[in-house]
C-alpha cells in the first residue's frame, strides 16, 4: 500500500480537533494538528456540559477541518482517507465529528475509518517515537486511567484501571475546593511546589489490595474534608496550608499511579519484551513529580519510559489520523453504517470498569 495522507477528526469532549497525518520518517509526520478547546465555554460550570460541548462541535467542526487543510497546504482530494473517533465519549460531540466525517467520505469518495479514542492515545507512541509492539501504556487523562499492554493497532489488553474517578478529575475537584484556578491539575502543581507533602497523611487507595486497578475518590474526598476541617477551625487557609493540601495530595495521587505501575510493568516484563517500555498519555502525564516518579518506576524495572510532548498527550486529532493509517493496514474500513459509541471499551474481553467521570465515560 502507498504512504497514505490521513485527516483525523475528535470530538469525544470538549476539544474541537482535526489534523493531517502522512506516513513518512519521524519528525515529519504531522502536516497540521489544529486544536479548538472548548475550555473557557464549559469554565463557569466546573466541568464539561455536555449539551454546550456537542454545539460547539457543531459549530466549528467545519473551521477546525478547513483549518488543518489549510496548515497542511492539501485539498481533499489530497486526502487518502477520514478517520474519525466513534468513541467512547460524550454522544453529542461524537455525533457531529462521525456526521461529518461519512459526509467528507460520500462526499470525497474516500475510505472511512472509526478510531476508539482510547486506541488513539494509545497508539500515539507508535507516532512520534516508533515504538515496537508490545508496550505497556498508562492513560492518565481527566476522563480516563488505565493500563494497557499495546500489542497492536485493534489489540490492547487492559491490565487494570480506575474504579472510580480518573486523577485527573480529582486534581480538578480538589483544586475547586481549595479555591485554585482550572484546569486544577497545574494549579495544584504550582501550589504544591511551595509546599510539604508530609503534612497531611491522606490515603493511598486500594494499595492493599492485589493487581493494578486504581481509586481516587476516596482520596479525593479526604482532601477535601481536610480542607473543609480546617476552614472551619481557622476560618479559612493561609497560604501554608494551601500549599501543604496541595502538595499532600499529589504526592498521594503519585505514590497511587507509581506503586501500580510497578506491578502493571512486572506483569508485562513477565512476557518477556524484547524493549521493555512504560510509555504515558493524558494531561495528567504533564506532573513533573508524577511524571518523574514513573521514570524511575520504569527505570528501576529496565524498561525505558516514553512521554509524548504534551500536545499530543492531551485530546488532538493527529492521534487519531494515525490510528486511522493503522487500522488501515490492519485491513479495518468502515462505512456509512459507522455508529457513535459512549462507551467503547478496548479490550473487550474484560468486564467493563465502573464510573463514568465528569469527561464522559471511561469504559
Ligand atoms: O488529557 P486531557 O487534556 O483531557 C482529557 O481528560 O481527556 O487531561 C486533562 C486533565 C485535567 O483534569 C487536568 O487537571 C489534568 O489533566 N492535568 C494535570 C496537569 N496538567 C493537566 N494534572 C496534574 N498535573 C498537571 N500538571
Ligand atoms: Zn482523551
Amino acid at each position: 500500500m502507498k504512504p497514505l495522507t490521513v485527516l483525523g477528526i475528535e470530538t469525544s469532549c470538549d476539544d474541537t480537533a482535526a489534523a493531517i497525518v502522512q506516513e513518512a520518517a519521524l519528525g515529519d509526520r504531522i502536516l497540521s494538528n489544529v486544536v479548538m478547546s472548548q475550555e473557557r465555554l464549559h469554565a463557569a460550570f466546573g466541568g464539561v456540559v455536555p449539551e454546550i460541548a456537542a454545539r460547539a462541535h457543531a459549530e466549528k467542526l467545519d473551521h477546525a477541518v478547513e483549518a488543518a487543510l489549510d496548515e497542511a497546504g492539501l485539498g481533499l482530494p489530497d486526502i487518502d482517507a477520514i478517520a474519525v473517533t466513534a468513541g467512547p465519549g460524550l454522544i453529542g460531540g461524537v455525533l457531529s465529528g462521525v456526521m461529518l466525517a461519512k459526509g467528507l467520505a460520500a462526499g470525497s469518495g474516500r475510505p472511512l475509518v472509526g478510531v476508539n479514542h482510547l486506541a488513539g492515545h494509545a497508539l500515539t507512541p507508535r507516532l512520534t517515537d516508533d515504538l515496537a509492539y508490545p508496550y505497556l501504556m498508562l492513560l492518565v487523562s481527566g476522563g480516563h486511567c488505565q493500563f494497557l499492554i499495546v500489542r497492536g493497532p485493534d489489540a490492547f489488553q487492559r491490565l487494570g484501571g480506575t474504579i472510580d474517578d480518573a486523577p485527573g478529575e480529582a486534581f480538578d475537584k480538589t483544586a475547586r475546593v481549595l479555591g485554585l484556578s482550572q484546569p486544577g491539575g497545574p494549579a495544584i502543581e504550582r501550589e504544591a511546589g511551595q509546599g510539604d507533602p508530609n503534612r497531611f497523611s491522606l490515603p493511598r487507595p486500594l494499595l492493599d489490595r492485589e493487581g493494578c486497578d486504581l481509586s481516587f475518590s476516596g482520596l479525593k474526598t479526604a482532601a477535601i474534608r481536610e480542607i473543609e476541617r480546617l476552614t472551619a477551625a481557622q476560618g479559612g487557609l493561609t497560604e501554608a496550608d494551601r500549599a501543604d493540601l496541595a502538595a499532600s495530595f499529589q504526592s498521594a495521587v503519585t505514590d497511587v499511579l507509581a506503586e501500580k505501575s510497578r506491578r502493571a510493568l512486572e506483569a508485562y516484563i513477565a512476557e518477556a519484551p524484547r524493549q521493555p517500555v512504560l510509555a504515558v498519555a493524558g494531561g495528567v502525564a504533564a506532573n513533573e513529580t508524577i511524571r518523574s516518579a514513573l521514570r524511575s518506576v520504569a527505570e528501576a524495572a529496565g524498561a525505558r519510559f516514553v512521554a509524548p510532548p504534551l500536545a499530543l498527550c492531551t485530546d488532538n486529532g493527529a492521534m487519531i489520523a494515525w490510528a486511522g493509517i493503522e487500522l488501515l493496514h490492519a485491513g479495518h474500513l468502515s462505512d456509512m453504517t459507522l455508529a457513535a459509541r459512549p462507551r467503547w471499551p478496548l479490550d473487550t474481553g474484560q468486564a467493563p470498569l465502573l464510573g463514568s467521570g465528569k469527561k464522559g465515560a471511561k469504559a
